[in-house]
């Protein structure tokens, strides 16, 4: 499996730390210190749709693959307002693509299940050419009068093309850890006659900060250990560790124990705060439209999120001309 193309949108609207302190008790400073975030995206006049259709056009455009040759369209979506259809055929109905397509979700570390079923589908003659898409709206599931969890999050979206002309993929590791508490956001179905009244209530996100953090920090770098050894390369030979946003100082921490510098660990948390799955397609497209990768330079992903879910790869890049 190859990356051909990236490409990400997000949304025009940001919220600085500055206008969340007008409505919540908290301040740039304990925000930026504790998290490295500034602002955060959050879509307004734009649809989630609209985001990742955009983002999806920008990963075509760069592939220069004819939309009619994509076999493939998943999705990593945590939630949205359609229960169904799934996103992943809105998406493809608006960019006049005949591809089958799901969602799929993993949470935070959706993006890298997502690259593993391509990698599969890929593998087994499936699908020739795929595009994933990762768009997310936790900005949406939050209690915005809660101060903990709505520092955090943002909205946006980001995609590649990923194709078999070569397999570059050096490896990929998966995994999850039973904790259904550390990270929820429950939904309210609607209830049957037989059921009693307010059974299935919707709540707003609630997070363990602290267990988050440590299994983060724990798992990324577990992960990161094992995809590197799969591969057979040490952290100094990897380029580029393009690695879930959701926090600078779990980014710092892995980045210290693995004792990287910090222009091998780049961050748009300050600008985006935590976009859940799209973190890592956003990211790397904004590094490789930024000109610094390079063809045959390493790159490790590693993502981590509700479930606990996590994962990680290491890969070959090969060059991208936009
Ligand atoms: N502004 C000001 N004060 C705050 C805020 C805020 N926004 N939020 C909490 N506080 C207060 C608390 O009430 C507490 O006050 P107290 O000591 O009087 O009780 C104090 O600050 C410390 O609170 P903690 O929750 O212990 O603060 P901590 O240092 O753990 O930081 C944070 C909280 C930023 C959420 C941190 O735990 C964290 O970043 N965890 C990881 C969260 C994360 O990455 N989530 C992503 C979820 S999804 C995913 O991507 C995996």
């Amino acid at each position: 499996m190859r990356i051909i193309g990236t490409g990400s949108a997000m949304p025009s609207f940001s919220v600085t730390n500055d206008m969340l302190a007008e409505f919540l008790d908290t301040n740039d400073e304990w925000i930026a210190t504790r998290t490295g975030i500034r602002a955060r995206r959050v879509r307004t006049t734009e649809t989630l749709t609209d985001l990742a259709v955009a983002a999806s056009k920008g990963a075509l455009e760069s592939s220069k693959v004819n939309p009619d040759d994509i076999d493939f369209v998943i999705c990593s979506n945590v939630g949205n307002n359609y229960v169904t259809p799934n996103l992943g055929s809105i998406i493809q109905a608006h960019l006049g693509l005949h591809a089958p397509s799901f969602d799929l979700n993993a949470a935070c570390t959706g993006f890298m299940y997502a690259l593993s079923v391509a990698d599969s589908f890929i593998k087994a003659g499936t699908a020739h050419k795929i595009l994933i898409v990762a768009a997310e709206e936790p900005a949406h599931f939050n209690d915005w009068s809660k101060r903990d969890t709505t520092i955090l999050f943002g909205d946006g979206a980001g995609a590649v093309v990923v194709s078999d002309e070569s397999d570059d993929l050096l490896s990929l590791c998966l995994g999850t850890v039973p904790n259904r508490d550390v990270i929820v956001y429950k939904r309210r179905l609607e209830n049957l006659p037989y059921e009693k009244e307010g059974v299935d209530e919707t709540e707003p996100l609630k997070m363990n900060g602290r267990e988050v953090f440590r299994m983060a920090v724990e798992s990324s770098q577990k992960d990161l250990h094992k995809v590197m050894d799969m591969a057979s390369v040490t952290p100094d030979q990897i380029d580029y560790f393009i690695l879930h946003q959701a926090n600078a100082r779990i980014l710092n921490s892995i980045r210290e124990h693995l004792g990287q510098p910090e222009e091998k660990v780049p961050q748009n948390i300050q600008n985006y705060g935590n976009v859940s799955s799209a973190s890592i397609p956003v990211l790397l497209d904004e590094v490789s439209r930024s000109g610094k990768l390079q063809e045959g330079q390493l790159l490790a992903f590693s993502a981590f999120g509700a479930g606990f879910t996590s994962g990680a790869a290491v890969l070959r890049w090969h060059k991208i001309n936009y």
